[in-house]
């Protein structure tokens, strides 16, 4: 039994040394269970999902104030080749054209972000308002709504406005509360009419942790062991001071819902049969969706986290814990804040106990006592983060069903990128990575888990934050490089507007063709991204030489005209 044991946590340590050096993948090896055949309950949503920063551009234009993303992608060094989201895919100016997409495609619902700096050029009410910020999305709203497309809406998708970092602190200052409660006030006002889903926060764990603990992230602060709890406090604080105000001002004139988007990655134990690995999975867990989950249900941090940040900030010779602690009135204004769960997920991690003596500083990261390890069998076409580990999925969603009481479920983002030097449009791992994916999620419906709408993560290709565009989740292809920023579709919008339009997967024999029929299609529309390059050149052309050329002559011909009449004379 014990060498069972040994055997299996060796096999994962090795494999998980080797991690990157295989690029092969057998997608049937990690198999964990078998395809479930069968439909989603009717009504369920279908959705994609973009977010400000990533897809508008127009960082500048129509009044728009600068946001911390702004900030942060100018600043070199920051972003993988010193990209910047300026433009990306020029989403401001595509509304009409995108939303064809989304059309065609079928969606139920679109989820997109507001840009607080847009409406709020200096992220106070009271100093200004952007009209035209407003039009903008209010043009988005209306049209969404006329193609029949609801718009879930995220009133912070990571882009605070940059003077409110630079004269308080961002989300280190409590300050924030009231500056947020403000800005989405001002958005139900102006929207609620026609929002009823309302996300207050986009993943406040990557907010918190690599925006003010890593520093990977916009604001790019390094607050070790300190500044991600920080942040995170005045989060959940602000996204349950929103929640009241729309319960008490709105609620009932606009019958819309309040939630939040957490993301949450699935930690399973190295070795299920050992409760120091199990025990490490949960903490995990805790650190990760329930650091905000279990405040917004329960009323208070997970007791896990409250143990071991308060043990290891009193070994540091700390005269209270690093994790700040809400008061009873506190807990109990919390507590409840949370009509639909919005839950990202795009990966797995297996766990195991580890020790880290305090002597080696203060981190969220140490204060767990945990070591994440990755099967290097898992195929990970993408990000280097982004492992396929479908069934992660399932158990990730019946986690929520048992410790929060069953919430209502709307999967906010779930994809996966690629990483590719040339243009490939079959994206044979994406349909496969859906199709597997969405049949554990059918698989937790099954369960009881009270799913209620899935969006794929993302409409497009875009801005990937730190990564800049070297990785493209889209359903969409977009070619950065022309001026228009078209639009390709990749074989997955195939395959996933097949899913959707049989509300899942209704028999084997139907489900089997749907990947050849995919593929058939995105062949073309390969070779006709072959030929952009040549495009572009000629764009370059109209646009630039010849205007060049013509200027040029001109003032040869005037100049020679000058020298003409100066000889006559
Ligand atoms: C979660 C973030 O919310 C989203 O903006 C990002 O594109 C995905 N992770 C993929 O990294």
């Amino acid at each position: 039994m014990a060498q069972c044991r040994l055997l299996r946590v060796c096999h994962v340590l090795v494999l998980a040394l080797c991690v990157s050096a295989t690029e092969d993948f057998d997608w049937t090896r990690n198999e964990k269970g078998s395809f479930y055949y069968g439909t989603f309950p009717t009504g369920f949503s279908w959705g994609a999902g973009s977010s400000a920063y990533q897809t508008e551009g127009a960082w500048d234009k129509d009044g728009k104030g600068m946001s911390i993303w702004d900030a942060f992608s100018h600043k070199k060094g920051k972003i993988y080749l010193n990209d910047t989201g300026d433009s990306s895919c020029d989403g401001y100016y595509t509304v009409k054209e995108d939303i064809r997409l989304m059309k065609d495609m079928k969606l139920n619902h679109y989820r997109f972000s507001i840009s607080w700096p847009r409406i709020m050029p200096k992220g106070i009410k009271s100093d200004q308002i952007n009209e035209k910020g407003i039009q903008y999305y209010d043009n988005l709203i209306s049209m969404l709504l006329e193609n029949q497309i609801t718009p879930i809406v995220t009133l912070y998708h990571w882009d605070l406005p940059q003077v409110l970092e630079e004269k308080y602190g961002g989300w280190q200052n409590s300050s924030m509360i009231n500056f947020f409660n403000d800005y989405a006030n001002l958005c139900f006002e102006r929207f609620g009419s026609r929002v009823k889903y309302w996300i207050t926060f986009n993943n406040p764990w990557s907010i918190a942790v690599e925006g003010y603990e890593t520093g990977e992230h916009a604001p790019g602060l390094k607050l070790k062991g300190t500044g991600a709890y920080k942040a995170a406090h005045n989060i959940i604080k602000a996204h349950a001071k929103v929640w009241h105000t729309y319960d008490t001002q709105w609620r009932s004139k606009q019958k819309g819902m309040v939630g939040i988007s957490l993301s949450g990655d699935w930690g399973e134990p190295v070795d299920i049969t050992n409760q120091r690995d199990i025990e490490a999975a949960d903490r995990y867990m805790q650190f990760y969706l329930g650091w905000f989950a279990t405040p917004l249900f329960n009323g208070d941090y997970p007791q896990v986290m409250k143990d071991y940040v308060g043990r290891k900030s009193a070994q540091q010779g700390l005269g209270s814990s690093r994790l700040p602690t809400f008061n009873p009135q506190e807990k109990s204004y919390i507590r409840g804040t949370c009509d639909f769960l919005g839950i990202g997920h795009f990966t797995t991690r297996y766990i195991t106990q580890k020790n880290y003596p305090s002597i080696r500083g203060n981190s969220y990261f140490t204060d767990r006592d945990l070591a994440e390890l990755v099967d290097p069998q898992w195929p990970d076409p993408g990000s280097e983060w982004l492992y396929s580990v479908p069934w992660g999925f399932r158990r990730l969603l019946n986690f929520v069903k048992s410790q929060y009481g069953n919430p209502m479920i709307y999967v906010t983002e779930n994809g996966v990128s690629e990483k590719m030097v040339c243009t490939d449009l079959c994206d044979e791992w994406r349909m496969q990575y859906f199709k597997d994916y969405i049949n554990e999620m059918l698989k937790a419906v099954n369960d009881g888990v009270n799913v209620k709408g899935y969006t794929a993560w993302s409409l497009l290709d875009k801005f990937e934050w730190d990564e800049g565009y070297s990785e493209r989740f889209g359903l969409y292809y977009v070619d950065f490089r022309s001026k228009n920023k078209p639009r390709y579709p990749k074989a997955s919008v195939q395959y996933y507007k097949r899913i959707i339009s049989s509300n899942g997967f209704p028999n084997q024999r139907e489900i089997e063709s749907w990947k050849r029929k995919a593929t058939e299609t995105c062949t073309s529309s390969n070779q006709l991204l072959a030929a952009d390059p040549l495009t572009s050149h000629m764009e370059m052309v109209t646009e630039i030489v010849v205007p060049t050329v013509c200027t040029l002559c001109i003032l040869i011909c005037a100049i020679f005209l000058m020298f003409l009449l100066k000889g006559r004379f």
